[in-house]
């Protein structure tokens, strides 16, 4: 009885050794091909003094970690090697508590836990003071599942309002003030910085040192409904003079081409975008149904009356709907003719639904909106190194 159980005993521990073995081994040959240091989510390849700060604490946690995992295991084999049974039907001396080691074992963490509180709270409080020392204010709205960025200007007022695609000069200290109206949102940029809610009735504001040029990507933190997911952007880090040049741009309106689209007429838009126009707004563009306002909004969120994301230099965006689609003619398209089976529980599918349009009127929408461009068409954008691939985008079918 004693020698079957025995048995089983070693039987079971070298199935378990051999199960670990096999799970490291897996896990060691897929992890490379998915994870990396270098893709556009990893939080462990900061560009900023921010993220450097926070991938400091990181890796001092990491390493104490470590530490703590060897220790313990070899806590766990001394103990189980030097109190085993040694001979059979031999009873192991039986041990109830220890004090020394119970004070040990308690003043060990505590110490370790406030090597991780101190740099934590002063890395904290440091961050929190810099929101007070701004370059350039950029506000950003959470809505359901986009967002909304307006620059604003001496006076107060947004000038600039446009979606998902944050240029923000180089060199600068970028402060972004974050609003909902809606549900909790999180702004997530992990090689810029931390994450940082949203929240209805509430300022939130996060200061980046903008050193290195480039596209970085950023996603939704925060659960926050159907297309939580499918809530991305960028923020796009350029030279100042080529910021300056985008702000120029956007601020001179449409370029003639897209004039000649509207049947001449540069401050009008194709007539099949009339009902577009009850929820968009185009820089320079009369909005054809007029009346944007949405009822009942805080007065602090006066900004961001419009439905839908402004329109204005769509041409130059990278992506559509938030990251979601590549900006190509045929994708628009496939937004236009079916924004909820792209993005489900998206605003805009609750009136545009396949049909709504004919083909033709969608040709013509398309190539409006792409003419949407400066003059001198859109600038390059600095990819930063070592960042070559980007986040995976639909091509729908
Ligand atoms: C009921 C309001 C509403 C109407 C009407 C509407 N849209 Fe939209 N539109 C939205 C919203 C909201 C989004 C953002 C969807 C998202 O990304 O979650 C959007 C997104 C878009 C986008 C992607 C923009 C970006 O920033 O990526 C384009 C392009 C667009 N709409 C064009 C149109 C056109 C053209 C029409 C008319 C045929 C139209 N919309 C009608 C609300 C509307």
């Amino acid at each position: 009885m004693q020698r079957s159980s025995d048995r089983w005993v070693r039987r079971t521990s070298a199935r378990l050794v051999l199960l670990v073995a096999a799970l490291f081994a897996v896990g060691g040959a897929i992890l490379p091909g998915v994870v990396s240091a270098q893709s556009p989510y990893s939080t462990i390849s900061p560009v900023t003094d921010q993220a450097n700060d926070i991938n400091d604490i990181y890796k001092l946690t990491f390493w104490l970690s470590l530490i703590v995992f060897v220790g313990v295991q070899i806590g766990i084999v001394y103990t189980v090697l030097s109190y085993r049974r040694r001979a059979e039907g031999e009873r192991p001396e039986q041990i109830h508590g220890n004090k020394t080691l119970e004070i040990i074992w308690t003043i060990i963490p505590a110490i370790i836990l406030l090597i991780i509180f101190i740099p934590t709270v002063r890395t904290i409080y440091a961050h929190d003071d810099q929101v007070n020392n701004p370059d350039l204010v950029v506000e950003v709205y959470g809505k359901q599942w986009w967002w909304e960025v307006h620059y604003p200007s001496e006076d107060g007022e947004s000038k600039i309002v446009t979606a998902n695609e944050i240029h923000v000069p180089q060199g600068k200290r970028v402060v972004f003030h974050l609003y909902t109206n809606n549900v909790i949102h999180s702004f997530w940029v992990p090689q810029l910085s931390g994450k940082m809610d949203l929240i209805p009735g509430h300022e939130n504001k996060l200061a980046i040192d903008t050193d290195t040029p480039g596209y970085f990507f950023g996603q939704c933190a925060e659960y926050c409904g159907d297309s939580h997911a499918l809530m991305r952007f960028k923020v796009i880090v350029e030279p100042e003079e080529q910021f300056l040049a985008w702000q120029d741009a956007w601020l001179a309106g449409p370029q003639q081409a897209s004039g000649d689209l509207a049947g001449g007429d540069i401050a009008a838009v194709p007539q099949s975008m009339a009902l577009c126009m009850t929820c968009h707004e185009i820089n320079g563009v009369e909005s054809v149904a007029g009346g944007n306002a949405v009822p009942d909004l805080p007065e602090e969120l006066d900004a961001a009356r419009t439905f839908g994301p402004n329109l204005s230099l769509l041409g130059c965006r990278t992506t559509l709907a938030a990251g979601t689609l590549r900006n190509t003619p045929e994708n628009l398209a496939s937004w236009l003719h079916d924004p909820e089976g792209i993005k489900p529980g998206n605003y805009m599918g609750t009136v545009i639904t396949p049909g709504s349009l004919t083909d033709e009127q969608i040709q013509e929408i398309v190539t409006y909106l792409e003419s949407l461009q400066p003059e001198e068409g859109c600038g390059e954008i600095p990819v930063q190194p070592g960042v070559t691939e980007q986040v995976q985008v639909q091509d729908p079918d």
